[in-house]
């Protein structure tokens, strides 16, 4: 059996090229990485890598993180600017013993000892929408940018080995050095080959409050499908966030165990992923929470072509 599940209709090319690529026989920190290159290197992706949307200063910062669930190594950056693909680096970082997780120069510093492309990560089309957002922000309290959000992924190959990987650009106007859930162990994302793992994607700063990616793996040890595991951990977060805080930020998980069962939980509307396993072919999905248990839909090529046309429409400075 092989599988590998992503959020967000974003990942879709990444994962069909991983599928190809698992299907022969494939590493699955080799199908991961070129699956979240994909995201990365494509501009009009406005939360990931290359056109990523900047901090408050227009400097877009990187966050990205890779673990190997065989051997539970973990590689991360955080902050990082000018690098072509940070997942990349932190699978590189994820080989080390220690300094595993570098942040912001020092993450460049080891980028570029190592030979990684470096590359300028600001598109004049996410400057538009920085210079369009300056005009609007003041007023505003910063929300993840509505719809798009952290590429994660979680990944089985024909062998049981299973990783998982995020990447992203974090809130876009957030503040210099702001770093989220994605290079966070545990929140961001876990995986353990012996049992499956999970990544997320929402607001960072509520995602870490549960530790939601390695509470899912838990449950799943527990004997859980992903499925169930997924709506128990975003389902009681979300209640206490709101119980405790009055209000939750969005929360959106995925999982894929061992055997490549998959689930996918969120308490947010139209939430997409994508997913391929040996018994599906790459589909995206839409999910909505209706009481508690999350009902997917396959998007239907009307949603497919007309979320191409909005990420590619002309744009205009305000
Ligand atoms: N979930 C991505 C972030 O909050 O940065």
């Amino acid at each position: 059996m092989w599988g590998i599940i992503a959020t967000w209709r974003m990942a879709v090319e990444g994962i069909t090229e991983a599928d190809k690529m698992l299907k022969n026989g494939a590493d699955s920190g080799d199908a991961i990485e070129v699956a979240i290159k994909e995201v990365e290197n494509f501009p009009y992706y406005k939360s990931v890598g290359y056109g990523g949307l900047p901090n408050e200063e227009m400097e877009v910062e990187l966050d990205a993180a890779y673990m190997d669930g065989d051997t539970l190594d973990i590689g991360a950056v955080a902050a990082i600017k000018d690098y072509a693909n940070p997942i990349s680096i932190a699978r590189r970082l994820s080989h080390e013993k220690v300094n595993c997780m570098l942040v912001g120069e020092g993450a460049e510093k080891f980028a570029h000892k190592e030979g990684f492309e470096r590359k300028n990560m600001l598109t004049d089309r996410a400057k538009i929408h920085y210079k369009n957002r300056v005009k609007e922000v003041q007023q505003q309290e910063i929300k993840p940018y509505s719809g798009h959000d952290t590429v994660g992924m979680v990944c089985l190959d024909t062998h049981g080995k299973m990783t998982a990987a995020t990447s992203t650009s974090g809130l876009f106007m957030k503040k210099k050095g702001r770093v989220g859930d994605s290079p966070i162990s545990g929140s961001g994302f876990y995986v353990d080959s012996k049992i499956g793992g999970a990544s997320a994607t929402g607001l960072g700063e509520d995602l870490m409050k549960g530790c939601i990616s390695y509470e899912i793996v838990r449950l799943m040890k527990e004997g859980k499908h992903p499925q169930e595991a997924c709506e128990i951990a975003v389902n009681n977060l979300d209640e206490e966030l709101k119980a405790r805080r009055g209000k939750a930020g969005d929360l959106s998980l995925i999982a894929m165990n061992n055997k490549g069962e998959w689930g996918v939980a969120t308490n947010i509307e139209g939430f997409s992923f994508a997913v391929a396993t040996e018994n599906e072919e790459p589909i995206v999905y839409l999910t909505k929470n209706v009481n508690g248990k999350c009902i997917h839909e396959v998007a239907s090529q009307e949603w497919l072509d007309n979320y191409m046309k909005t990420r590619t429409a002309p744009l205009e400075e305000k």
